[in-house]
């Protein structure tokens, strides 16, 4: 059998040699980026001229002050008015080998030779199918009957195909039942879903959605019995109506809450009697526990129909049972994910194994429990000016003084001066958030982050 052109191009020496040297180049250019330091006074002009072009175009100012340079080392990011950040929110998740890695880059690389720039329905090269039998392969790696995956270019499309599937599985049933504060992301129907009112402001309602209490860390058992009567009540109320049960098994945008196994058994028991569909949105949770998927950690396999994820996958998707498979063609995507976005995605699951994070004793848990222990001392040093839970896994989360949304943006904003990237979720209490890069983050950033969290508490104790 003759080679294929494409696969001679793939393994023609003077590739690897093109790689090698863009490595050493990028090492050389990245290295000094070891520790956070302020911006540079001669990049100022130009970092808000930046600014005033983003707030021009989108008409409206960024988020946070925010713009990377396009280099950085680690979870060290240089931004473009030349200063360097501890980034440990990654674009909500995304960076999940920090900046610049060399095994992502390279994967990008093999990318940029491939013929097409796009992947979807009709344009699929070897690296989509890869993607594809791996997210399967992981997902039903202890017993989830998931069979099948459809690849897209956001968490918010995933959902959607999820909610088509179960909506077709199940029709006529038009209703949804989620959880209190649940975010699932910003289309039509994911506005109708997610539980902020502001982020559906002025749109039509595109499905009915019935809202549960989540699992509540100060009293786990009464939120959990409370849950499972209102999921009882909701059945009784509208019997065969409901298309879905969709959760974040840790809740995200909702303040980093984890869920158990024994609070989603208690739900999902009743839901499978009830013929009801369940969905994990494991587009934040996935990576970050001591599975590859939150369902796993809880120990849920046996529960999940559709499972949907997203951010540090690169490339997102839709997992979903045979038995889902839809009878009619709903679902169709001209992209399905750049060429790059698979290839450093299929580098992403590579090195979460080949780094250790996963396993009870793995990485992500080793390094909470560490992370915890490390805001303890700073909840025993500065009371009053942040308080726990933590969080789980990669997760890491703390309330800052009081709750209110004042108090998070005051010390977030203090943390982004003093060069520590963490950003807000939750409301009553607001929060503040870490990703972490799961793949790389050692002891020695999480103390970078503490001294800096440290130096911002000092700060946010005098002004709050
Ligand atoms: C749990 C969850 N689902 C869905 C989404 C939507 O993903 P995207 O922003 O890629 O559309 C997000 C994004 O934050 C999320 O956290």
């Amino acid at each position: 059998m003759n080679m294929l052109h494409a696969e001679s191009l793939r393994q023609d020496p003077r590739i690897a040699q093109a790689k090698q040297l863009i490595a050493e180049a990028m090492r050389d250019h990245s290295a000094s980026m070891t520790d956070v330091s302020p911006s540079d006074p001669d990049q100022s002009a130009n970092y808000q001229s930046l600014i005033d072009g983003f707030t021009c175009a989108r008409g409206g100012p960024p988020i946070w002050p925010y713009f990377a340079s396009g280099l950085g080392n680690g979870p060290y990011v240089e931004l473009a008015d030349g200063s360097v950040k501890l980034d440990f929110i990654g674009g909500i998740g995304v960076h999940g080998g920090g900046h610049s890695n060399p095994d992502l880059v390279s994967a990008s690389i093999d990318a940029a030779i491939e013929d097409t720039v796009m992947q979807g329905n009709l344009q699929q090269n070897p690296a989509s199918i890869e993607m594809m039998q791996r997210l399967v392969s992981l997902a039903s790696e202890s017993g989830a009957p998931l069979e099948h995956v459809l690849l897209s270019t956001s968490g918010a499309m995933a959902n959607e195909n999820a909610l088509k599937l179960a909506f077709h599985h199940r029709q006529p049933a038009d209703r949804i039942i989620a959880f209190d504060n649940a975010f699932a992301g910003r289309s039509i129907a994911l506005a109708a879903l997610t539980d902020r009112p502001a982020y559906r402001n002025g749109l039509p309602k595109a499905i009915q959605v019935d809202y549960l209490p989540f699992l509540h860390p100060d009293h786990p058992e009464k939120s959990q019995r409370w849950a499972v009567d209102e999921l009882k009540r909701l059945l009784k109320r509208y019997p065969g109506k409901h298309a879905a049960f969709w959760a974040e098994p840790i809740a995200g945008e909702g303040g980093y809450y984890p869920g158990s196994h024994d609070f989603f058994t208690a739900l999902c028991e009743p839901l499978r009697e009830a013929g009801v569909p369940i969905i994990f949105d494991e587009v934040q949770t996935f990576s970050r526990t001591s599975r590859p998927f939150a369902f796993q950690h809880y120990g849920l396999d046996q529960f999940a129909d559709i499972v949907t994820v997203g951010k540090i996958t690169q490339v997102c998707a839709t997992l979903y049972r045979n038995d889902f498979h839809p009878k009619a063609p709903i679902l169709s995507q001209t992209f399905t994910g750049s060429t790059s976005a698979i290839s450093t995605g299929l580098a992403t699951l590579d090195a979460l194994q080949s780094t250790h994070c996963f396993g009870a004793d793995g990485g992500n848990m080793k390094r909470h429990a560490y992370f915890a222990e490390q805001l303890q001392k700073l909840v025993d040093k500065y009371p009053g000016s942040i308080s726990g839970p933590f969080g789980e896994g990669m997760m890491i989360v703390f309330t800052p003084g009081d709750g209110t949304l004042d108090h998070a943006k005051l010390l977030m904003n203090l943390m982004f001066e003093e060069g520590l990237l963490g950003f807000l979720c939750g409301a009553e209490p607001a929060r503040l958030r870490f990703l972490p890069p799961p793949m790389i983050t050692t002891n020695d950033h999480i103390d970078a982050a503490i001294k800096l969290l440290d130096r911002s508490l000092e700060k946010f104790v005098s002004q709050k």
